[in-house]
């Protein structure tokens, strides 16, 4: 059975030689995405969904969030506005409320968030734990997690938990802990800060998780310069996420190495951290991705329109460069090729705008503007 989604007024497919179309259609066919061009030359198919003149763009992969917690901290993110600092130790307050929650009410949790975020067309999400720090309780995260998606990451190196040593929880944490949770996860994070885990701790932690078949991305200059983003380099990791404090060094590094800085400005909004230099990491020839690093603690938007919309207005990127960061970006942060484009082949995830064109998404902030989303050819 095939579709023809047709009077799209502007198509971003990504397509090398024309990545955005105007005037266009797309026939989808069993999920994916057979045929794109302009709307007059499109083949027959068996039923036709006219979008009215209406923007159709890839669907948002949103590389990185915590969606698996209980509680919230909306009081820490309240004397944050009144002038308080963000400190990594705000994550245990949530690691008690997760590990009193049970898995029915972490599961419909991560449901509620999950829709949410459908709602604001985003259709490939990476969940990670973090928030368990037990053997029993990341296993069980996780597990929560990959009812929603494949891309599930285990964080289990997020930080200290109270009552052990650092040395004594990365034991854990690269052994019974990493057993517990592989087979529910795709790859394995740290945390690499002040606060958290150092860059010694972090390598451990990354090759246990690589000989146990998990690839690494990672957390690191979050809120401060540190080691983190040139061991992501060094290791090949796929990914190396916030990159808000770095030295030329760092971006040396990322130039050179096929490392996606995943930028999570909603972090910055809601830390009052300041903007990493996006458009100077471009300038320098960084592949970079844009995520909403969605979290009860420094950031809990679920909202890649709002990410995006920041990209534009405080980290230098052009609308078209953000919706690209957020898309293909995070396509290629998760090393996946068939989701954030739209080109024969593609799965069949996009985004219907109430919108003439993409640049609305940044220049209506905060303005519903996803009037439909589709996943795998269904409308959702
Ligand atoms: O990505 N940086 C570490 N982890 C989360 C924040 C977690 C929290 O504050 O609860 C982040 O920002
Ligand atoms: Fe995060």
């Amino acid at each position: 059975m095939s579709t023809l989604v047709t009077n799209i007024g502007e198509l971003v497919t990504w397509q090398q030689d024309r990545p955005v179309l105007d005037r266009a259609a797309m026939v989808l066919e069993h999920g994916t995405v057979v045929w794109v061009g302009p709307a007059v030359d499109a083949p027959q198919a068996d039923t036709a969904y006219d979008v009215g003149g209406r923007a159709v763009i890839p669907g948002f992969v949103d590389s990185h969030s915590h969606l698996v917690f209980a509680g919230d901290r909306a009081e820490e993110f309240t004397a944050r506005m009144a002038g308080e600092a963000y400190a990594a130790g705000g994550i245990r307050t949530t690691v008690r409320a997760t590990r009193a929650a049970t898995d029915e009410q972490l599961t419909s949790h991560v449901a509620r968030l999950v829709q949410e975020m459908r709602r604001q067309g985003t259709t490939t999400v990476e969940i990670k734990s973090g928030y368990g720090l037990s053997v029993l309780d990341e296993a069980r995260s996780l597990a929560v997690a990959r009812q929603f998606t494949e891309e599930t990451t285990f964080l289990g190196a997020h930080v200290v938990p109270e009552g052990t040593t650092p040395e004594d929880y990365v034991d854990l944490v690269t052994g019974p802990m990493l057993a517990a949770a592989a087979p529910h996860a795709r790859w394995i994070d740290v945390f690499c800060e002040t606060g958290a885990f150092d860059g010694d701790q972090a390598r451990a932690v990354l090759e246990a998780g690589r000989a146990a078949g998990l690839p690494g991305r990672m957390h690191a200059n979050q809120l401060g310069e540190g080691p983190g983003v040139r061991l992501a380099c060094e290791l090949g990791l796929t990914a190396v996420d916030h990159c808000t404090y770095l030295s030329d060094a760092d971006v040396d590094a990322l130039a050179q190495s096929g490392t996606i800085a995943t930028l999570l400005p909603g972090v910055e909004f809601s830390t009052k951290h300041p903007f990493p230099d996006a458009r100077a990491l471009l300038d320098a020839g960084v592949s970079i991705a844009i995520a909403t690093d969605c979290n009860p603690g420094s950031c809990f938007t679920s909202s890649m329109p709002f990410c995006l919309a920041l990209a534009v207005r405080e980290m230098g990127l052009t609308p078209t460069e953000a919706l690209d960061a957020a898309t293909r970006g995070g396509a290629r942060a998760l090393a996946r090729d068939d989701v954030g484009t739209l080109t024969p082949g593609s799965s069949a995830d996009f985004t219907v705008l109430d919108a003439p064109n993409h640049l609305h998404l940044a220049y209506r902030p905060g303005v519903p503007l996803v009037q439909e989303t589709w996943l795998a050819g269904r409308r959702l």
